[in-house]
Formats: C-alpha cells, structure tokens, sequence
C-alpha cells in the first residue's frame, strides 16, 4: 500500500511540475535499489538436478501446463493448486494415470501459500487469472523458490518494480512465460539476425490481434473481460513484443526509450459487457491499440492490439533490417539484397530484391545459420508433445535445461518487466493525448552491460 501511494504521489508530482511547460517526456519513478542489492543480469542459481515444480491455477493453460511438464526431462510435478477443488482433484488424477504423483493445494484464496512454502518445489509455475500472477510470485520467492509467471506477469509499473525488486533480494529467477520467443520461425528468424544476414535490425513491429469473441465466456466470473474494462492501454503485448526485444538484444546492448500510444475508443468491448448483463459505461480498454517505441540506439518498435474485431489473428513479427526483412503474418516472407546475401550459401545465386526467397532458399539458409534450441531431437519431441505447435514444450524444456544446469534463464525479470509494463506506459500516454513516456531502466544502469542476447549451455 505504501509503496503503491508512492508513486501515485510521485506520478502526481513530476505530472504537476510539467504543467504549464511545453509537453515533454513523462517520466515515472525509478525505485532507488537498496544498499547491497545487485543486478540479476546472467544470474545462475546453483543447479537442481531434478526440479519439483508446483503450478498454481489449473485452469486453460495450468492444466495444459501439468500435462506438458510431464514430459519434460529434468523435472517433475511436486504440487498443484488451483482455488477450486475440482480442477486440482483433476490434475492430479492426471498425474495419476501416468503412474506419478504429486501433492494437491485448493479450497481457498491463498491455498498457494502451502505450495510456495512446501520444500518438493523449486520452481512456483503460475497459470492464474492476471489479478493473481503477482501475489503469487511474490509469494514464491519470499519461500526461496524460483517462479515462472504466465503473461502478462505484471498490470502496473509498481508490479514490475516490486518484481523485480524482490528478485533481486531473494536472489531468485523470476520469469515470464512467453512461450511465443519459442515459435519455429522466430527462433529461426533469430538466428539469422544474430547472423547478420538482415544487416541490422532498425525497426521491428509485433501484434496480438486475436478475435477474442468465442473465448470471453469461458473465463470465470469474466475475468479477462473485466480486465479489459477497467484498464485503457495494449494489456496483451507480450507475445508480439518479447520475440522482437529479444532480436533487437533489449537491455544486452540497446534499452527501450520512449513510448507515445494511440487507441480507438470501445466499440465493441462495451458490446460485450452489456450482451453479459454488465455495466459497459467507461470500458477503459480501445478496441485497437497501437504503441510505437524507440530504442536508445536509434532503433524503433510498432504494437498492435485488438482482441476485439474479426481481424484475423496476427501477431506480426516483422523484422526490417538495412539489409534484408521477414515477416511472418499474414504470409511468412523473408527477403535479402541479393548484393549483401551470406555468399557461402549457393542456392542464394538468384535473389530479388522485389521478391519473397523461395521456400527452398529459405531452408538452405536457415540449415547454414541454424538457431542451438531447434536440435532435431528437441523439436521432434516439441512436436509430439505439442502446446502451441511445440512451441509452449520448447520453452517449458529451455526453463527446466537451464535450472538443471545453473545457467542464466534466457528469460529474466528484466525482460517481464519491459514487456508486461506496455499497458500502464500506454495509460499515462494515452491519458495525456499521446504524449511521450519514458521507458523506466529496470536494470537500473546495466543496459549496456551484455555484448547482445544469447543463449545458455552446459559445457
Ligand atoms: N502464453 C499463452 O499462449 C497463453 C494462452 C492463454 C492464456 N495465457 C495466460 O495464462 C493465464 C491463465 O489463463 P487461462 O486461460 O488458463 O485462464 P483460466 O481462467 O482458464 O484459468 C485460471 C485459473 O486460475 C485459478 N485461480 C484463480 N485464483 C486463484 C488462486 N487464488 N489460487 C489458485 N488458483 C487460482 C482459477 O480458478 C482458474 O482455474 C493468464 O495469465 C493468461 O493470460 C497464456
């Protein structure tokens, strides 16, 4: 509480101080980091040769969550929990039927606490609605465990602060879920990236538009919906922001600037609510959001979100560097400057500016610059188990690998904390007619620290 009238009053100030003045960038409070507490950058746990990992919400996407951990090597469920009894006594016959077993926490609010506090979990995996994703983390590594939070992890700036705060102090991982930094073609497209084969990377734009219409009624109580209303601003950004930060290297050598945001107001947002018996007046959330962004080091970034209107899904994935492009919605294209095309790879003798690779072009200069995760046995596996296609496996197999090894997550809370904070960047520009935000530094100063973004592997 106190730390939340923090920043209203701190917010209220330097807002109140540029009255008056000629708009300039909004600026929000940057938490002095405690004497002592150091940076989480290539932090590496010791190693835990097989994790117990307790998920907490069984809902959609915990339930899926148990069966895919299931198959994991280097793991095993040690607990679940949902509020709900059923969708625990579910799980765990689950499990069951596998011949495994595990312990089962439901029946009340903070029935988590018990699966936080039980010595079988290492790592707290937390599938719940997004009201809960941040107690529960917060409850996790105050018991020492690592935790895992589905996206977006965090809805304000305070979250994402009092996150990466306590992971800081606890010394443990705390990471999101964003499974869409695990899809085939952007982890190929990565690769290549990485390779230089796009020269460099200077815009890139992601996007979830997903027609949300058959799916509203199946969260309880509404929940999603509900969010939807109370809050204005891109709620859902990160599968079409994580994958992009992660090319442009985001603090591992370049740091997010500037945000201005623009929205359409509610249309059919209030629909919903009044075709559910519910108060549509001030549905906070537009139907279209767009934020741009601007990187330290001259670089840009667009979003885009609409869970509302038939758009067919899209989460964008563009990559426009000085030298080539790919982009994966509404068609996968990848193009070079036949001039600047890596010369080792021979079928590349035939490239067009004005023209999309061939599908076989495509293959043979991905096999040249192959990404480390997409090993043959790893994404056949990936595939059987599937989630997403395979991706939700990958990322699922890459969190276990790394915990297994005491490597450095590919994912840290830095990252949670730039992609969840978009909406509550987009709030205070859109509140102000678009006016520009500064991106808080969650490293605070330790940007430039990395030579780019790379993945960790045992020796
Ligand atoms: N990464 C992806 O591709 C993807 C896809 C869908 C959903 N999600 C995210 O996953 C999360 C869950 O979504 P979902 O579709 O499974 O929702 P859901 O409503 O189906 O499930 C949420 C579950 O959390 C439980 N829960 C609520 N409060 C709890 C508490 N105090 N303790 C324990 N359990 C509690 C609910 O009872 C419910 O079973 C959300 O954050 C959502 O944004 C991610």
């Amino acid at each position: 509480m106190g730390r939340r009238l923090f920043f209203l009053v701190a917010v209220s100030l330097l807002l109140f101080l540029s009255c008056g003045k000629k708009q300039g960038v909004i600026r929000t409070p940057v938490p002095a980091r405690a004497a002592g507490q150091t940076d989480m950058l290539q932090f590496a746990a010791e190693p835990i040769a097989d994790v117990g990992v307790g998920v907490v919400g069984l809902g959609m996407r915990g339930g899926d969550a148990v069966r895919r951990l299931s198959y994991v090597p280097g793991c095993h469920i040690a607990a679940v929990c949902d509020v709900l009894t059923d969708r625990t006594v579910k799980s765990l016959s689950f499990l069951e039927e596998k011949g495994l077993s595990a312990k089962g926490y439901s029946g009340e609010e903070k029935s988590y606490e018990e699966l936080c506090a039980d010595p079988g979990v290492d790592l707290v995996y937390v599938c719940t609605d997004w009201a809960h994703h941040f107690p529960v983390a917060m409850c996790a590594m105050e018991h020492g465990k690592h935790v895992a939070i589905e996206v977006p992890s965090a809805l304000t700036l305070e979250e994402c602060w009092a996150l990466v705060d306590k992971s800081e102090q606890t010394r443990r991982h705390c990471m999101i879920l964003e499974n869409c930094c695990y899809d085939f073609f952007e982890l190929k497209m990565l690769a290549l990236a990485q390779a230089g084969v796009f020269g460099e990377i200077i815009h890139a734009e992601g996007a979830y538009n997903h027609n949300l219409d058959e799916f509203w009624d199946q969260y309880a109580a509404n929940w999603r919906l509900l969010e939807n209303s109370k809050l204005r601003g891109d709620l859902y950004a990160t599968h079409g922001f994580g994958p992009v930060c992660q090319v442009l290297n985001i603090h591992r050598g370049d740091r997010l600037k500037t945000l201005v945001s623009m929205d359409t107001d509610s249309f059919n947002g209030k629909k919903h609510m009044a075709d559910r018996g519910l108060d549509p007046k001030d549905f906070a959330s537009g139907d279209v959001t767009m934020s741009m962004i601007r990187t330290e080091k001259g670089k840009s970034i667009l979003l885009e979100h609409d869970v509302m209107t038939p758009r067919p899904y899209s989460r964008m994935y563009q990559l426009v560097g000085t030298e080539g492009y790919a982009g994966k919605y509404p068609v996968q294209q990848v193009l070079l400057r036949p001039d600047s095309a890596p010369k080792e790879v021979p079928s590349l003798d035939n490239l067009n500016v004005h023209r999309p690779m061939t599908p076989a072009q495509l293959d043979s200069l991905v096999r040249r610059f192959p990404n480390p995760l997409l090993e043959e046995g790893i994404t056949e596996l990936a595939k059987k188990v599937g989630g997403h296609g395979g991706m939700d496996f990958i990322m699922d197999y890459r969190l276990v690998y790394c915990l297994n090894h005491g490597l450095p997550l590919d994912i840290d809370v830095y990252d949670l904390a730039e992609w969840s904070c978009i909406g509550a960047l987009d709030r205070i520009s859109l509140e102000h007619d678009g006016a520009p935000v500064a991106f808080p530094d969650f490293t605070r100063g330790a940007w430039n620290k990395l030579d780019g973004f790379r993945y960790a592997f045992a020796e």
